[in-house]
Parts: C-alpha cells; structure tokens; sequence
C-alpha cells in the first residue's frame, strides 16, 4: 500500500507567527480527517524551529522548502541540509518549478542538492512538470522524463525507495486552473512506469503527489485516481480549514 500524503508548501507566505497559529489550526483538526493521510507542511526557513516544536507528536511532519547544493562553508545567504535537519525537520521539496525558473536551478544543482538531503536524513519531495508552452506542443511526457532520468535515475535503490514525487504541471500552480483529474492520472501514470524502467517493481510503493490549484472543491476527484497518492499543496494550505478539507478528500 502507498502513503497517502498531503503535504503544504507554504511558499514565502507568513511571518513566524502567524505560521504558528497556522500549524495549530491544522493540528486542531486533524482529528476530523482519516488517520490514514500523512500530513506534511513545509514553512519558510525563518518558522522551522517553531513549527517543529508545535508539531511535536501531532502526526504533522515538517519539511523545508529548499536545502543549499553545497555542506557548508562561504555560501552567503545559504542553508545547509544539516541545518535544516538538526531542526528535526524530516523532508526537503526540491526542484519546484519555482526554483527552477525564478533560481536557474538545473539537474546538476539538483543531483547535488539530492546528495545533500540524502546525507542528512531528509526525505526529498521532488518536483517536476511541464510549462503550458511544452504541453501545448506535446512535449509534456519529454519534459518530465528528462526531469527524472536526469536526476532520480542518480539515486540508489534505497534512496529511491524514501523519494516522493510531485507532479505540478506549471500552468496550473496558482492559475486557478488545475489539471483535470485524467490528465494527472495520465501523467502520474506515466511517471510511474518511467520510474519502473529503472527501479523495478520498487516503483509501485512511489508516492506520486499532485499539485496545481488543488482545492477542497477538486481533491476527491484527482485523488480518487489510481496513480495519485495525494497533493502538495500552495495557495489552499495556508488556510487550515482548507488544507484540512483537501485531506478530507481521502475518505475515511
Ligand atoms: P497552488 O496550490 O497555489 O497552485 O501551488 C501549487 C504548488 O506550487 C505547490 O508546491
């Protein structure tokens, strides 16, 4: 069986405080949602220590939004995998689009920033997805292949057997537009079986996440497909009662 996973990706949106106040109303009810749904949220670097500490025997895990490529040393600005991991934060998103376009981050950046995270214990959710223009042209299967061969296709057996995966198509990340329900199920399909010419039957136990302007009125439906093993989440888990509701779409 695979993990049902909801993870939040906070993105750079709130200040520690009202961050803390966000964890409690999602640990508050938690309660209401199947106790089968893994629960993730990843705050900004500056609420990590705080949030920790408020999710401390929750069943909320925590996860970073980034990690530095390099250990240590003169990289200004920088925050390095074992930072982040003496926090007791558990995972690392990797590669979002975001990073990506607006970071210039490459696969060469990315395979380090993997070695990193694997090195310090923390559970890589790693991004990957096409842009309109490259759907429109069909080249969306040839786009997340090469996202994934040229980095996954780096790790061993046993780190891939720790990997999340997040499909986010980026025309639909905070466009409102979310991909329907088949198109991920299309695609999740497809990363799958990608994944399992290089892994195996290692492959079938991948959680596969969603993400793209997923909301409560729309997670049942994509979470309802047989490839899709829950959704990263951006806009709609900064409101508890949302990123609850969106668990909901896991019934119970
Ligand atoms: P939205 O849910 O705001 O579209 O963002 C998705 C995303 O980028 C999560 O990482």
């Amino acid at each position: 069986m695979r993990k049902k996973i909801v993870a939040g990706n906070w993105k750079m949106n709130t200040t520690p405080a009202e961050g803390v106040e966000l964890i409690k109303g999602v640990i508050a009810q938690k309660g209401e949602v199947c106790s089968c749904v893994n629960f993730i949220v990843a705050p900004p670097f500056t609420h990590l220590s705080e949030v920790v500490k408020v999710a401390k025997g929750s069943g909320i895990a925590v996860g970073a939004q980034n990690c530095a490529a390099e250990a240590k040393g003169a990289y200004t600005g920088e925050v390095s995998a074992k930072m982040i991991a003496s926090l007791g934060v558990d995972y690392v998103i990797l590669g979002h689009s975001e990073r990506r376009e607006y970071y210039g981050e490459t696969s060469e950046t990315l395979n380090k920033k993997m070695v990193q995270a694997y090195e310090n214990n923390l559970i890589p959710i790693y991004c990957v997805g096409e842009k309109l223009e490259e759907r429109e042209s069909g080249k969306h299967f040839d786009v997340i292949r090469a996202q994934i061969e040229e980095v996954v296709f780096n790790l061993t057996p046993e780190q891939f057997s720790k990997l999340i995966i997040a499909y986010e198509p980026v025309w639909a990340i905070g466009t409102g537009k979310t991909a329907t329900a088949d198109q991920a199920q299309e695609v999740h399909a497809f990363i799958r079986k990608v994944l399992a010419d290089k892994f195996g039957a290692a492959a079938a136990d991948t959680a596969i996440l969603y993400g793209g302007s997923c909301k409560p009125s729309n997670a049942a439906e994509i979470f309802s497909k047989e490839d899709v093993d829950g959704g990263l989440i951006g806009g709609a888990s900064l409101v508890a009662t949302d990123f609850i509701n969106i668990g909901k779409g896991f019934s119970k």
